[in-house]
């Protein structure tokens, strides 16, 4: 009998992996660099929820609709928003202690976010992300059941369609490479979870963690899974703007608690553009600070809570408060610089309400996947929701079949006979930051299909530099992130070249009205596909 293997330690990866081993599976944990390192240890505003009396599933259901610009699939926003309250009290069970009312203590303080109509936000101050992960990354080191492999970046699935095995293509294990020791594992298992994350680190400028190289959905594509929606990415509107602060966030829940976005002599921007103002969805607020500074050739806008009493900003938001004081800034005198960056993949990789991708045993869960929940744009707080509502579906769904059996197929060694050591690595780091730029430049917030057809360009020549370096040398972490970068980054341009309209994220000054006739998802999929997986 064989463990079910999960790849990601985040919140996705973590709540489906204890689901399991709580109901007495044995489950095996990698992930590249610390477990704890992804997105959903840095997710600040928090989990959205229906919790209160004057809210209800239909207004949650409706707020998320409107975000997704059409594009939300009904069921599953359904599915997530329905199972919102279970999942937070499963949270609450499992120690992950959440901010109290300032008036009433025995309840929750609920916040608010860009369209959201209701106060539905469950929080830990401004830190939500790092109090969720502590407590799963806690309890799963303890678990008996669980095996938990840091330091191990899983590169590619083993399907039985690429060992040239007759029947329905499924899964039967994986490569991993361990980046202490640079040796490459293969590691057998017929039930393989993806929770890898997301993709934004293939944008210059993101507030993603270096871990989101989008490596489940090249996984995923390469095994022959379909993946969708891809062109739509989420810039966050509100990144700090300083020189070191690599893109650190500056939450949404500002706005939600009265933060005012203004042009440097203070005036306000965003009433002229949406009647919902700074609690616009993002998509409107990021194009908005984008065209304002394109307009006024800034560098940045600027963000203003200072208005609101000191001890309230010090309470709700202690993380922001600090970090912004390091590098010069206090939130309760001034306002501080921001831009947009990239911050959120709604597309990915297809799966079905219980997390099944189009490879049997083959599951994906979290912001590698594609749902339908998001549409053509993600409301906010709905991602670390998502996570939890699949690990629970997912996991029930693990447990559902018959126990893992051994395929009996002797997966091939790693080969490593016929390379050797890369003698320039500077290629490598200098093709992650060609390949990041170009898609900043020509794949961001507003697009053109002449700067899709660059960006093509760019990606096409630069595979053509990765192939080489991945069949001649030994592989390492950044040459294998990097091919995964490149496989997403075109599977963005090519959804985004698919789309003939303007939607939700995806913005093009040639395209720039919605069309009915684009009322449908971009699904790719890889047989069918001019340029194959790589
Ligand atoms: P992650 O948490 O990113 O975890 C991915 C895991 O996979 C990591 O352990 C990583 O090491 C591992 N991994 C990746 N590739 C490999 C590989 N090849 N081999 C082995 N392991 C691998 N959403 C909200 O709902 N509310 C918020 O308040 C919020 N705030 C945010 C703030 C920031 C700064 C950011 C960046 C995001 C925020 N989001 C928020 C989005 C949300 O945090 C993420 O969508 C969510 O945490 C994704 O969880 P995940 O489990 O899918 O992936
Ligand atoms: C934020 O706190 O602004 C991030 C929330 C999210 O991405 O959902």
């Amino acid at each position: 009998m064989s463990n079910i293997v999960v790849i990601g330690g985040g919140a996705a990866g973590l709540s489906l992996s204890l689901r399991l081993a709580e109901a007495g599976a044995g489950v095996v944990v990698l992930a590249k660099g610390r477990l704890s390192e992804g997105s959903s240890y840095y997710a600040q505003g928090g989990i959205a929820a229906v919790r209160d009396a004057d809210d209800s599933f239909q207004y949650h259901i409706r707020d998320t609709l409107i975000a997704g610009a059409g594009l939300c699939h009904k069921d599953a926003v359904e599915q997530v928003v329905t199972n919102g309250p279970d999942c937070i009290q499963w949270l609450i069970d499992h120690g992950v202690g959440f901010s109290r009312d300032d008036k009433d203590q025995g309840r929750y303080h609920l916040t608010r976010e860009g369209g959201h109509s209701h106060r539905r936000i469950i929080h830990s101050a401004d830190a939500t992300g790092r109090e969720v992960e502590t407590s799963l990354v806690n309890q799963a080191r303890k678990h008996p059941n669980i095996q938990i492999l840091e330091h191990h970046l899983a590169f590619d699935i083993i399907t039985s369609n690429k060992l040239g095995l007759p029947g329905p293509n499924h899964c039967l294990g994986l490569y991993a490479l361990n980046q202490h020791s640079g040796k490459v594992i293969s590691i057998n298992t017929p039930r393989l979870v993806l929770a890898t994350g997301g993709a934004a680190k293939v944008y210059l400028y993101t507030s993603n963690p270096d871990t989101c190289t989008g490596d489940g959905i090249a996984l995923a594509w390469r095994a022959g899974c379909r993946v969708a929606n891809l062109e739509f990415i989420q810039f966050h509107p509100t990144c700090l703007y300083h020189p070191q602060a690599k893109s650190f966030l500056i939450s949404e829940a500002l706005r939600g608690e009265g933060a005012l976005l203004t042009l440097p002599d203070g005036g306000r921007f965003m009433p002229d553009h949406d009647e919902r103002a700074e609690l616009a969805p993002r998509d409107i607020v990021a194009r908005a600070i984008d065209y304002e500074m394109k307009k006024r050739g800034l560098d940045h806008v600027l963000l203003d809570i200072s208005y609101k009493p000191a001890d309230f900003i010090r309470e709700h938001f202690p993380t922001i408060y600090q970090r912004c004081l390091e590098y010069g800034f206090d939130l309760t005198q001034e306002a501080i610089p921001v831009v947009p960056a990239a911050h959120y993949t709604c597309g990915g990789i297809m799966i079905d309400p219980c997390g099944c991708t189009d490879v049997e045993g083959l599951y994906a869960i979290g912001e590698c996947t594609f749902t339908g929940l998001h549409g053509a744009n993600r409301l906010a707080s709905n991602s670390l929701l998502e996570c939890l509502v699949y690990g629970k579906t997912a996991s029930a769904h693990i447990l559902s079949q018959s126990p893992n059996q051994d395929s009996g197929v002797t997966l091939p060694e790693w080969d490593e006979s016929r390379v050797s050591d890369a003698d320039e690595q500077i290629v490598v780091a200098h093709n992650w930051d060609e390949l990041r730029r170009a898609m900043w430049d020509y794949v961001g917030i507003v697009r053109t299909s002449k700067r899709l057809q660059r960006a093509q360009h760019r990606i096409n020549l630069l595979k053509e530099e990765v192939r080489e370096y991945y069949g001649n040398f030994r592989v390492s972490s950044d040459l294998l992130e990097l091919r995964n970068l490149l496989e997403v980054a075109e599977l963005i341009v090519r959804s985004a070249s698919q789309r003939k309209e303007s939607r939700g994220l995806h913005y093009t000054l040639d395209y720039p009205e919605s069309s009915e006739d684009w009322l449908q998802d971009t699904v790719l999929t890889p047989d069918e596909e001019p340029g194959q997986p790589m």
